[in-house]
């Protein structure tokens, strides 16, 4: 079995004397999605904030590739292949399609490089290359969606962390969305990290899962079983008896 590309190890965060994650440990192998299940507040963005080192954990450890990456900065992390997707799928509204694309390749240097990659986003997102010189505020949601994708693969990601990413969206550009990172995976053979309030959905694409509650993952497994799984519902709305 190759060694895991992400792996996240008794993990506890704290804001001030409230802990928000506890021993919280999952592993993204290369090339896979996995989904990150949890009702609300159960901790599935401080576990993607701890991944990307906008949160520091009190104990335990994020590794990338075997190397320990825990006390590393965001932008090392980025350079060594983590990107993200925030949350609401926040653009750049007064800068172009182009300048947002440009923004997401920061951490690089090599110009060459950088403008056969915003040519090769502009053929993989034709919607995105006709709107190239729009301030991105004008896009539609699911546009602003796409970009905030092709945004973050201008880093050259293995791994992109999505958060939330079919939140306030309709069901008809939901399904859409879904089938983009079905389609990025595949194209790009990037690991994707997902987390989805809505299970089914999320567990649709994914090849395996873990569900939060109250900070603390209380079940994983493949898509398949996760879906087959009576307690799934329950610890996804949170009645863990915790709260
Ligand atoms: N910046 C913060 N300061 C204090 N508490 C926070 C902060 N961010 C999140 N929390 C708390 O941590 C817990 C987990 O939050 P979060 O990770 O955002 O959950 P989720 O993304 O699953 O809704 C919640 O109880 C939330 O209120
Ligand atoms: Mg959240």
């Amino acid at each position: 079995m190759s060694s895991p590309l992400l792996e996240l190890d008794g993990i506890d965060v704290f804001y001030g004397p409230a802990q928000a994650l506890e021993a919280v440990g999952l592993h993204v192998g290369p090339g896979e999605i996995v989904s990150l299940l949890g009702g609300n507040a159960s901790g599935k963005s401080t576990t993607m904030k701890t991944i990307l080192g906008l949160v520091r954990p009190r104990a335990g450890s994020v590794r990338l590739d075997g190397a320990d990456i825990t006390r590393t900065s965001t932008p090392r992390r980025i350079r060594a292949g983590i990107a993200s997707v925030p949350e609401a799928r926040r653009v750049f509204g007064q800068m172009t399609v182009t300048e947002n694309l440009l923004a997401g390749a920061y951490t690089r240097h090599n110009r060459r490089e950088i403008a056969a990659d915003l040519d090769r986003m502009y053929a993989q997102f034709p919607r995105l290359a006709q709107r190239r010189r729009q301030a991105a505020g004008t896009l539609s949601g699911g546009e602003q969606q796409m970009l905030a994708f092709a945004r973050a693969l201008m880093s050259r990601p293995r791994l992109i962390c999505m958060d939330e990413p079919t939140m306030g969206l309709s069901p008809l550009l939901v399904d859409q969305v879904l089938d983009e990172i079905v389609r990025l995976n595949a194209e790009f053979g990037v690991a994707v990290l997902m987390v989805e309030q809505q299970a089914q959905l999320a567990l649709s694409i994914a090849h395996r899962g873990y569900v939060l509650a109250t900070g603390r993952i209380v079940l994983s497994g493949t898509a398949a079983d996760l879906l087959d799984d009576p307690a799934v519902q329950e610890a996804y709305l949170g009645r863990d008896g915790r709260s």
